[in-house]
């Protein structure tokens, strides 16, 4: 019996490589985007491809809906769709803020939702949520960011134990630094955030080099894809899959360092020793 992978945020990056990798392996891929054009390569490549944003509820029903239609069932659910808003927390709006937490945490919860009944229907199945080492490491001006990330850290903790006795194993997943659009788009939220008059005005172009942080010296995204699908695909996966540049000393050093220690070598690699 051929098994199905549904996947979110396949226009580009991880969900992209994640839906052709995983396609070449033999797997049926339900590959979605907010913008259906972008997945026409993976739908001839044999995917199904359908529209969704994580944030529009009805697209959640009409997503699951349809692919349960089409295939009959979920395997594997790859939480993947989002982004990273980069501002000081001072210059982030109440819409701009509810809009990232929306798309990072409660978009991946209410597709669980609907995604683990069918999973207990069939008997078993596999959720896993992408985190981020920001979730577990926090910088300066990527608090809505990192917030995001470590809610679904603690959630995907949760979940892990909610729904072992329906044979639902969750994992979470928690890249470092992987070569994709990331960094852009994150470029492109500090310049729809940050403030005429902000707080951190004149160290402006540390909150720039926060945004393509994940960028530097990254991890090629086919590389980092095929080292978490060897790892998440096991008999016994670990609970928690982390992979791509600085995934292993960050989370060290946030163990081993004193917290103050910590901050003030953040402070000064994103300018707030220039104060
Ligand atoms: N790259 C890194 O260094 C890195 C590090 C740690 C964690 N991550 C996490 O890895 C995941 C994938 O990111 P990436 O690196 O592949 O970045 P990316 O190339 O920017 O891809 C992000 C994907 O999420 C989609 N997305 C954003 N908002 C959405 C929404 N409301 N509904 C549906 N899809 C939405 C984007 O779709 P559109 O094309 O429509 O915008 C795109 O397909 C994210 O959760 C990110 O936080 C990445």
């Amino acid at each position: 019996m051929q098994k199905v992978a549904f996947i979110t945020g396949c226009s580009t990056g991880i969900g992209r490589e994640m839906a052709l990798q995983l396609n070449e392996k033999g797997w049926k891929v339900v590959a979605t985007a907010r913008k259906p054009e972008t997945l026409t390569a993976l739908e001839k490549a044999g995917c199904l491809a359908l529209r969704l944003d994580v944030t529009d509820h009805s697209q959640i029903l009409e997503a699951v809906r349809e692919a349960v239609r089409v295939l009959g069932r979920i395997d594997l659910l790859i939480n993947n769709a989002g982004y990273g808003l980069i501002a000081p927390t001072m210059d982030i709006s109440p819409e701009k803020l509810e809009q990232q937490l929306q798309t990072n945490v409660s978009g991946v919860i209410s597709l669980i939702q609907e995604i683990a009944p069918v999973m207990k229907a069939q008997g078993g199945g596999t959720i896993v949520n992408t985190g981020s080492i920001s979730g577990i490491a926090p910088t300066p001006f990527s608090g809505a960011y990192c917030a995001s990330k470590a809610a679904i850290h603690a959630w995907s903790d949760v979940l892990r134990m909610e729904l072992s006795p329906f044979n639902i194993k969750v994992i979470t997943l928690q890249p470092g630094g992987i070569v994709t659009d990331f960094g852009k788009n994150c470029v492109e939220t500090v310049k729809s955030n940050l403030k005429p008059g902000s707080w951190y005005g004149k160290i402006e172009q540390f909150v720039y080099s926060r945004a393509n942080t994940s960028q530097e010296k990254a991890t090629p995204v086919d590389a980092f894809v095929t080292d978490v699908l060897r790892k998440m695909l096991r008999k016994n996966p670990p609970v928690i899959i982390r992979s791509g540049k600085r995934s292993f000393i960050l989370p060290l050093m946030k163990k081993i360092l004193p917290e103050k220690w910590l901050d003030q070598l953040m402070m000064k690699k994103y300018g707030l020793d220039k104060f």
